[in-house]
Order: structure tokens, then C-alpha cells, then sequence
């Protein structure tokens, strides 16, 4: 049989701006490949044969990277909402695509998320209670920003509670489900739908077995820019698993067509793209450096991300900072704690510090 799965890649990433100016979310580079190319290499050793991609923002940039899926081993095909229906609306929009026999189960991924949870375990799970839809789960220390989901000593959904200020529990929904083909059919068609504020409290409250799959693997959303740095840095330190990382686990994953001068360093898990550059006596730590980026002579960039063909000046230093693709951020520059320079935005030499120092 085929197995089949949904990836919903719809969304405009608004956290992340202004990184995802021209890029969405999960075609952004995350230890060397866009960010879905870990979780889909990682569906297909899960035996996932077949993929929708339920796009909206931004749909050419999956179809130019990922093509027909021959890259990761998938077959794939594209279907894009001209107004975003929203995540179930979403999936109620490519049902009619799914080859899958009413009570098959299919996989629904969120396409922003690093896991190394056991998918197999979760399917047998799904199986074994004959469940309607089964989410894995995960344990976060603050999970506000998430769907809290309480399940009862069996692993029954008790309730389901996206974003509360007072949440119930530290258990959460990660992100990845299985659902029975059926359920899916069933979502109203031709309006925008959400899974975790409609679907989900609806399921439940008819009674349907909705099933949590719990473990401590790790998992990441990587919805903003401290958790995206984080997420290619733990790619590549091999703290967090991908059969995708192009390389060995590291302190720094250098992208062939990249140079890095013999005296810069280059370590705290950082990547650095295809076409970039790192000036001698540079420091680059814990940080993603995109394609064709050029980090100039002594500049330290720490924890921060550097868009495609960006440029630090010499001696600039960047901490917690986002830089859009094309920026030019001159030499003698102190930019903080979650600044965001718009791409192609130009800062002269020594024009903002945070430090009085000059
Ligand atoms: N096609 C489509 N259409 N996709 C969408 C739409 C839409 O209208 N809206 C969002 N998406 C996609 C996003 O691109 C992303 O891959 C995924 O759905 C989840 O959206 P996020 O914006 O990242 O949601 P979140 O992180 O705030 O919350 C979700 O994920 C958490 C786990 O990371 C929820 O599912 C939470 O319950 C969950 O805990
Ligand atoms: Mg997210």
C-alpha cells in the first residue's frame, strides 16, 4: 500500500520576518537544507511513499526546490490556497488528492518542526486503538504558545486547549498527527477551518478515540528566530537527529562552495552556506550563516542568523540578531538582543551601538 501524508506549508512565517520575506518557513536553510528536507527525509524512513504539500504563501519556492520530490526520495505533489484556509481547512482542500482508503491512516506533519520521535511507534499506537486521530505529544517548560492537550493514564485526549494564557499542563501538541483517512473527508469544505480550534474540541466532543502518542524525544518548533538558530545548531552539534545533515556532526558544518579564512572561528554548532564567506580573525558561534553571506574581518556574530548574500563589515558584532537577505551592515557596528534588519536595508560604519564604548 501507498502511505501517504500531508505537509502544511501554508503559513507566512511572521515570527521569523524578516527571514521569511522570500522564503517561507520550511524552505529556509537549517543546518545546510531547507528545514522540511529533515522532516521529510525523515517520514520517508517513517515508509511515507506519497506527499501533499498544502501551500499558500509563497508556493514557487517549493515547487522550484523540492520539484516532484525525486530529491527526497518522495513522490509530490502541490496544491495552493489563493486565501489561507486555516490548518484543517487546509487539509480538507487536498483530501480529494489522497489515494488513501477511507479507514487508511495519513500522516499530517507541520512544516516548521525538528523531531526525533519514533513515527513508527506512533503509527502502531494509532493502530492498536483504533483511533480517529492520534498526536504525538511532547513535555515543554512553557507552553503557552502551544496546544496544550491533556490525556487521561491511557493516552485518551481529554481536551484540547490551543494557546492559553493558564495552561493545563506542560504536555503539548508537537505537531506531527495521524488521522483515519475519513476524518479528514469530513472537515467542511470551502472555508478556512481550524484543526486545533475546531476539528480537534469537535472530535472530542462527539466522542470520537483521539489518542496521544508521549515521549521525550527531541523536538523543536523552530517558529522564531531564537528557536530557529537554536534548531540548525542542534542539527549540526547532533544534538538533535536528521538522516538529512549534509555532514558529520560538529561544532560547524561548512557548506562546500563556502570559505572560512584559517584564522576565523567558526564553532558553537554554526552553519555556513554554499557561496559564504568568513574574513580572517572573524568569530562566528551558535549561528546560521545563509548562502553567499560574507562575514567580514574581525566581526563576531553569535546566536544570530545572516540572510543569503548579506554583509557584516569588519569588526561589526551581532548578538541575538536577524539579518534579511541582501542587507549591508557597515564596519564598527553593535547590533543586540533581537534586532531585525530588513533585507537589502543598509547601515553605514560605526552607525549603531548599544554599548557607549565607541
Ligand atoms: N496550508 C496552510 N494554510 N498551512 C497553514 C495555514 C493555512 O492557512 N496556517 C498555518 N499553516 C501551516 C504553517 O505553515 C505551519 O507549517 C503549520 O501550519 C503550523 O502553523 P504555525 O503558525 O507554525 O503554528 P504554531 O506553531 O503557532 O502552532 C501549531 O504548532 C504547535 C507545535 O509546533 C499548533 O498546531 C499548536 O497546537 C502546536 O502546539
Ligand atoms: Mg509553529
Amino acid at each position: 500500500v501507498t502511505i501517504e501524508a500531508i505537509l502544511l506549508v501554508g503559513g507566512a512565517g511572521t515570527r521569523l520576518r524578516p527571514l521569511t520575506v522570500h522564503t517561507p518557513k520550511p524552505m529556509l536553510p537549517v543546518a545546510g537544507v531547507p528545514l522540511v528536507v529533515h522532516q521529510l527525509t525523515r517520514a520517508r524512513e517513517a515508509g511515507v511513499d506519497r506527499l501533499v504539500l498544502a501551500t499558500s504563501y509563497r508556493p514557487e519556492v517549493f515547487r522550484r526546490e523540492l520539484g516532484d520530490g525525486g530529491v527526497v526520495g518522495l513522490e509530490v505533489e502541490y496544491v495552493t490556497e489563493e486565501v489561507p484556509l486555516g490548518t484543517a481547512g487546509a487539509l480538507r482542500n487536498v483530501a480529494d488528492r489522497l489515494t488513501s482508503a477511507p479507514d487508511d491512516p495519513v500522516w499530517i506533519l507541520n512544516g516548521d518542526i525538528i523531531s526525533g520521535h519514533d513515527m513508527a511507534a506512533q503509527l502502531l499506537l494509532h493502530q492498536r486503538t483504533g483511533a480517529a486521530v492520534t498526536l504525538h505529544l511532547t513535555e515543554v517548560a512553557d507552553p503557552r504558545p502551544f496546544g496544550v492537550v491533556p490525556t487521561d493514564r491511557d493516552g485518551r485526549v481529554s481536551a484540547f486547549l490551543e494557546k492559553t494564557a493558564e495552561p493545563a499542563g506542560n504536555q503539548i501538541n508537537a505537531g506531527c498527527y495521524l488521522f483515519r483517512r475519513e476524518v479528514l473527508d469530513r472537515i467542511p469544505p470551502g472555508r478556512p477551518v481550524s484543526v486545533e480550534r475546531e476539528t480537534f474540541p469537535h472530535l472530542l466532543d462527539a466522542g470520537a478515540p483521539v489518542y496521544g502518542y508521549l515521549d521525550d524525544s527531541y523536538w523543536l518548533d523552530l517558529g522564531t528566530p531564537a528557536a530557529f538558530v537554536a534548531g540548525s545548531r542542534d542539527l549540526v552539534l547532533g544534538l538533535a537527529p536528521s538522516p538529512a545533515l549534509p555532514g558529520t556532526p560538529g561544532p560547524a558544518l561548512v557548506l562546500p562552495g563556502a570559505s572560512v579564512a584559517a584564522d576565523a572561528t567558526v564553532d558553537g554548532g554554526s552553519c555556513v552556506g554554499a557561496g559564504a564567506r568568513v574574513d580572517p580573525a572573524a568569530v562566528v558561534d551558535g549561528s546560521v550563516v545563509f548562502p553567499d553571506a560574507r562575514i567580514g574581518r574581525g566581526a563576531v556574530v553569535r546566536h544570530s542568523a545572516v540572510g543569503r548574500g548579506a554583509v557584516v563589515g569588519d569588526g561589526t558584532r551581532l548578538d541575538e540578531v536577524v539579518v534579511g537577505d541582501g542587507a549591508r551592515i557597515g564596519a564598527g557596528n553593535e547590533l543586540l538582543a533581537g534586532l531585525r534588519v530588513w533585507p537589502d536595508a543598509v547601515i553605514g560604519d560605526r552607525a549603531i551601538r548599544f554599548s557607549t564604548d565607541a
